[in-house]
């Protein structure tokens, strides 16, 4: 592919009107957050405004994953229950899925097994976190859920480049990041982090995910982008939904440097350690999965 097709490329990409926009909701949820004055009242309010988003929260709230024996019937209610965090998880799954949901259903790519792959990597990033005792292990989730959110980029507003990468991917038994590499030069991760900045997504969420294949180039948060490299493996390891290609990366050595420094005693064994910790999350976790809603 010539310069001039990368330019191109990078001009859609760069044409904020061209993408979807974050949910004026969801950017002011996330806003509210991750200021500590925010009281559940003000959150509250905002979800209860838009009532098929309040519905999903809610229902979510009560899956068995959570386990309340009590109805959860308020926003507010959950809220306190919840808390802000997981909340915002919630909102923030929910309104992403269903921005870039469609009705025409793609042959080359299915949404459902490529949202259960991310979401998949979002709760293996979150028992990374918690077992690492990651300090801001609620941005975790996030760039987790859209790591690989370039490929839905790629499929909706460059669908035959991408039934071309696609199409590469399974002739030459590639991964979908080499054939990407090939076919465009640039690769799901920088279309990804492009759509992060438009968003105006925290920049370390934005470096995860434009490094989530090649960690060793983060400098803003090696840590955060290290634990989404190893949770993107791990959601390829226990086969959960399914990220475009059967190829399982292999781990950068990068990665066990970087979270020595959360860990002294890390090494490389230690995903065997983390594949463990996740097969207990998934055993909670089916239910979450069945009740997403991906269309
Ligand atoms: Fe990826
Ligand atoms: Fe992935």
């Amino acid at each position: 592919m010539s310069k001039t097709d990368i330019e191109e490329i990078k001009q859609i990409i760069g044409k904020t009107y061209e993408l979807p926009t974050l949910p004026i909701i969801t950017a002011q949820i996330m806003e509210l957050t991750s200021n500590p004055e925010t009281s559940a009242q003000d959150i509250s309010e905002i979800i209860s405004v838009d009532q098929a988003l309040t519905t999903k929260v809610l229902r979510l709230a009560n899956s068995a994953y959570y386990g309340f024996p009590q109805q959860i019937g308020t926003i507010t209610h959950a809220l306190v229950i919840l808390g802000f965090e997981e909340i915002r998880n919630l909102v923030f799954t929910t309104s992403v899925i269903h921005t870039f949901s469609s009705n025409e259903n793609s042959e080359t790519f299915n949404h459902k097994e490529f949202w259960e792959h991310s979401l998949g990597c979002a709760l293996a990033a979150k028992t990374i976190a918690k077992a690492l005792r990651y300090r801001i292990s609620g941005k975790v989730f996030i760039a987790g859920l859209i790591h690989d959110i370039g490929k839905i980029i790629l499929d909706q507003y460059m669908h035959n480049l991408f039934v071309q990468i696609v199409k590469k991917t399974q002739q030459d038994n590639i991964s979908i990041y080499q054939a990407e590499k090939e076919i465009m030069g640039i690769t799901h991760a920088e279309i990804g982090a492009e759509l992060a900045k438009n968003w105006n997504l925290p920049k370390d969420i934005e470096e995860a995910i434009n490094f989530h294949h090649t960690p060793k180039k983060a400098t803003i948060d090696p840590q955060l982008t290290a634990i989404i490299h190893l949770s993107d493996i791990l959601s390829r390891m226990k086969s959960i939904g399914y990220g475009g290609d059967n190829k399982i990366p292999t781990v950068c050595p990068s990665v066990w440097k970087t979270l020595k420094l959360l860990k002294s005693d890390l090494n490389k064994t230690y995903i065997l350690y983390f594949v463990s910790l996740f097969d207990d999350e998934l055993k909670k976790t089916q239910n979450f999965f069945k009740i997403i809603d991906y269309q």
